[in-house]
């Protein structure tokens, strides 16, 4: 047994891949890993069987929109939603509804959304008709979706609102009328305002955290902000991407950071060096999710090459997602399952943690390794948690259940260790949670403990 380090990490995290399903590495650590589906997908079994493996929540990829679900002012179809759910429901998957409002997608009837071009909206019967669409659809969704996207892509780049039918006749105020008309219709679903190209800081994104802060204060219903993720291969900053998680989580206190549409692009056909790179940045987006108690859970548009939108979308671009169009697991997946494992959620072992405040980076990896001739059940759980200008690095490997290595390597120009087990957790760690079995305290005057749910306490 003489690997070198990386490429031991290497070889177990692709088993891994392979063997403990994504959802339950994102479930270890109070998260979720889910994946969009569309209706078209669902008669592909390869393709429901991956889903069903991998994903504990889905969104319906057109089949909850306006002109799916009233194509016609006042008539309602949900066949195609409804299809969906059953096949969440039939699997223990959770549904994201997605979406109520949005510029796109609009029924185009000409006696009905063609008008929404004209003047012939006035502002009352314009809220008249959003708010039955919302009341619709939340009502026959309800207690079968666990989010709503009620308002979709509301911004323009510039932090501007899009000039969309719903804007240019009601003006901003038909955000809070179509929250106020969700909850209305649905007391206990996540509602989200979602849109992409928040994944950098931008005027963009400064206009969400506002618009969800002043909402928030006016006491209009709102839970969370969906960042979308329609990210390049190779254009992910890992400090970049968790700076914007950590400014949308600052919008009030107890808001739901949800990552809804993540996939990542690259050229094809693609090469392995890009495949590599897309494993980093899928590891950039997963762990920085894992960073912040308020993102409760990463979602890919899709989650085979098979079947995505890109490659119609971004002509020349492809291969965004975890599993190629074989379905067989790409570099991207050992990302997100290393993402996952940022934060490790339970622990037998003593974790040692090495801070620095130098601005070098700093590794201290941390290996236990227990092997027997019969196990089939392996775990592993890598952690990088970068806060600058901390920088603490742990890597827990186990295996069940009989022998155990434990080997630490650290470098770093000026280090001060403190070991957590019995203690309390530094600025950063975390300090409780379902299945957690480490220290339920913060080192005092640095940091206190911050409940963000049920399974994840971090010291803040
Ligand atoms: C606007 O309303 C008028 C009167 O009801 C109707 O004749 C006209 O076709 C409508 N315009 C559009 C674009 O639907
Ligand atoms: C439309 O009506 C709503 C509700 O009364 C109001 O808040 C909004 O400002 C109005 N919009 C315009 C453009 O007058
Ligand atoms: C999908 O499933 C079928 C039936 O099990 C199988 O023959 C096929 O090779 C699978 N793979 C793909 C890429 O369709």
């Amino acid at each position: 047994m003489k690997f070198s380090l990386a490429l031991f990490s290497f070889a177990i995290s692709e088993a891994i891949a392979q063997t403990i399903p994504l959802k339950t590495l994102a479930a270890g650590v109070g998260r979720y890993f889910g994946c969009e589906i569309g209706q078209e997908a669902l008669s592909d079994t390869n393709l429901t069987a991956l889903t069903a493996a991998q994903c504990s929540v889905t969104t319906p990829e057109n089949e909850m929109k306006w002109d799916a679900t009233e194509p016609t002012q006042g008539v309602f179809t949900f066949t195609a939603g409804d299809a969906i759910v059953s096949f969440a429901e039939a699997n223990g998957i959770s549904v994201r509804g997605h979406n109520l409002v949005w510029s796109s997608q609009l029924p185009s009837c000409k006696q009905y959304f063609t008008r929404v071009t004209s003047t012939n909206w006035t502002n009352a019967t314009l809220i008249a008709a959003m708010t039955n669409h919302i009341t619709n659809v939340v009502t026959h969704y309800k207690g079968k979706v666990i989010h709503w996207d009620v308002v979709n892509e509301p911004f323009n780049g510039d932090g501007s609102y899009v000039s969309d039918v719903f804007y240019n006749t009601i003006g901003p105020e038909y955000i809070p009328i179509a929250l106020q008309a969700a909850r209305a219709a649905d007391p206990t679903v996540k509602l989200f305002i979602n849109d992409y190209n928040l994944d950098y800081s931008s005027a963009k994104l400064t206009a969400m955290v506002n618009l969800v802060t002043s909402l928030h204060a006016r006491g209009i219903p709102i839970d969370g902000i969906g960042s979308e993720s329609h990210l390049i291969v190779g254009n992910v900053s890992p400090s970049g991407y968790a700076s914007t998680i950590a400014q949308m989580a600052a919008a009030f206190p107890g808001v739901l950071v949800a990552i809804t549409e993540l996939d990542i692009r690259m050229p094809t056909p693609a090469t392995t060096a890009n495949l590599n790179q897309q494993e980093t940045d899928y590891y950039s987006v997963v762990s920085a999710c894992v960073q912040y108690s308020a993102c409760i859970g990463v979602e890919t548009w899709g989650i085979s090459d098979k079947y995505s939108w890109i490659p119609s979308t971004f002509s020349g671009y492809g291969a965004a997602l975890p599993y190629d169009a074989n379905f067989v697991p790409k570099p991207a997946v050992t990302g997100i399952v290393n993402g996952f494992g940022s934060v490790s959620a339970t622990s037998s072992t003593t974790t040692t943690t090495t801070t620095t405040t130098a601005t070098t980076k700093t590794t201290t990896t941390t290996t236990t390794t227990t092997t027997t001739a019969t196990t089939t059940k392996t775990t592993t759980v890598i952690t990088t948690t970068t806060t600058s200008p901390t920088t603490t690095t742990t890597t827990t490997t186990t295996k069940n259940p009989t022998t155990t290595t434990t080997t630490t390597i650290t470098t770093a120009p000026t280090t001060t260790t403190a070991t957590t087990g019995g203690s309390c957790s530094v600025k950063w760690g975390q300090c409780g949670g379902i299945l957690w079995t480490g220290p339920t305290c913060c080192i005092a005057s640095t940091c206190t403990p911050q409940a963000g749910n049920p399974y994840y306490s971090q010291c803040l």
